[in-house]
């Protein structure tokens, strides 16, 4: 079996960009990834971010949802402090129904305390304290999704499933509860993992939940695959690589020279320099790629990351970037491209998701089940 692919959508629109221009793009690349053949999109959940738009992910998929066949959705991730469990799990059950099952459902605790100030918490760095929300809210969730009667008075929230009164008389049939349960039971869940001793992966491997990283160098690739197996094991699972997703910056063109002259003066290029690159070093993942090259920190520029760090250049050189980390980290299941605003001009972007499931994807051999 091959890696799969999949879209990442944060979706790093320059400012500037409309509500209607992001929800566009949203569309659109779901139906070029779609017809690419990439078998997921995620896209990502933020209230505070400028670059990062998009405050509801279900709204953009369900407006792709008629205009796409075979990609799978999924938030990735809802942030489960930020919101009511009970309104999230019943919107979640409706949504996987309207996309006839092609859902998936992401979690997480959140990056930007800035959000978690809009949605009435105080300590959003505290990331024990949101990882205790998480739990729970999950905990409601899940509860509410199997249709029995609960009322539940948790640390942070209250939640309950009514008794349903039995039909006894003709017409009670059209006063039973609607079923908004997720599409064919409950949702695989996902969970994105960051950190070093990342506590999402530790939950992911503990519950069996399909693990999600963003790629920031191999110390902690590796140390959230560890901790992921540890948790896992200690529960009586088995992991599996092949259902690790790590997302990654990939741009691919006919040529190298080609690759990096549109990534370096492209959207790509303008969104790191201004955005991405400060945020980074500010996350210490810049540290992370420096260890690696064995460079000093300060002299990792955009340059560095094109050429040392991100899957850009022609395929067989991303065949080969890639495999090479596959050697260094043990692998994968599936690279998450990170999507960026190409919607002025769509071509160079759609032509390297293309270029990515037709010309590099296929080369690169799942890692085996297990550690
Ligand atoms: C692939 C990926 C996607 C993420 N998407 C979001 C997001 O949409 N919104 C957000 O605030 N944080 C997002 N995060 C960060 C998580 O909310 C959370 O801060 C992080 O995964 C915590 O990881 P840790 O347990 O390893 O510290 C994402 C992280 C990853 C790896």
């Amino acid at each position: 079996m091959a890696m799969e692919t999949g879209l990442i959508f944060h979706p790093y629109m320059r400012p500037g960009r409309t509500a209607r221009q992001t929800l566009e793009w949203g569309v659109q690349s779901s139906i070029a990834a779609d017809k690419a053949g990439f078998t997921s999109m995620m896209i990502s959940e933020h209230a505070s971010q400028i670059w990062e738009n998009i405050p509801n992910p279900e709204l953009i998929f369900s407006a792709a949802a008629l205009h796409t066949k075979r990609i799978r959705f999924a938030p990735m991730a809802h942030l489960l402090p930020h919101q009511h469990p009970a309104k999230l799990a019943i919107m979640v059950g409706w949504l996987s129904r309207i996309l006839e099952g092609r859902y998936f459902l992401g979690i997480g605790a959140g990056a930007y305390p800035l959000a978690s100030y809009i949605h009435g918490i105080k300590n959003g760095e505290d990331t024990k304290f949101l990882n205790e929300m998480v739990r729970e809210s999950l905990e409601i969730m899940e509860k509410i999704w199997k249709r029995e009667p609960f009322f539940y008075e948790g640390r942070f929230w209250k939640a309950g499933y009514p008794e349903e009164v039995k039909a006894r008389h003709e017409g009670d049939e059209q006063h039973k509860l609607a079923d908004f349960s997720p599409w064919g039971g409950p949702p695989e869940i996902a969970v994105t993992g960051f950190s070093y001793k990342s506590p999402s992966m530790k939950l992911a491997g503990e519950r069996n939940f399909k693990p999600v990283s963003i790629f920031s160098g191999l110390d902690a690739l590796k140390s959230h695959w560890d901790t992921y197996c540890e948790a896992a094991i200690k529960a009586g699972h088995t992991p599996d690589r092949s259902r690790h997703a790590v997302s990654q910056t990939v741009f691919v063109a006919e040529t190298d020279r080609e690759a990096k002259r549109l990534v370096m003066d492209g959207p790509i290029g303008y969104c790191f320099q201004r955005y991405l690159i400060p945020i980074w070093r500010r996350f210490g993942m810049i540290d992370g790629f420096a260890k690696d090259a064995g460079i000093d920190p300060a002299k990792a520029d955009l340059e560095f990351l094109v050429d040392k760090v991100f899957m850009v250049g022609s395929p067989q050189t991303v065949v080969d970037k890639i495999n090479t980390l596959f050697a260094a980290c043990g692998g994968w299941g599936t690279l998450q491209v990170e999507s960026h605003d190409y919607y002025d001009d769509p071509t160079p972007w759609f032509q390297s998701l293309e270029l990515i499931t037709k010309e590099v994807a296929p080369k690169i051999k799942l890692p085996s089940a297990g550690k």
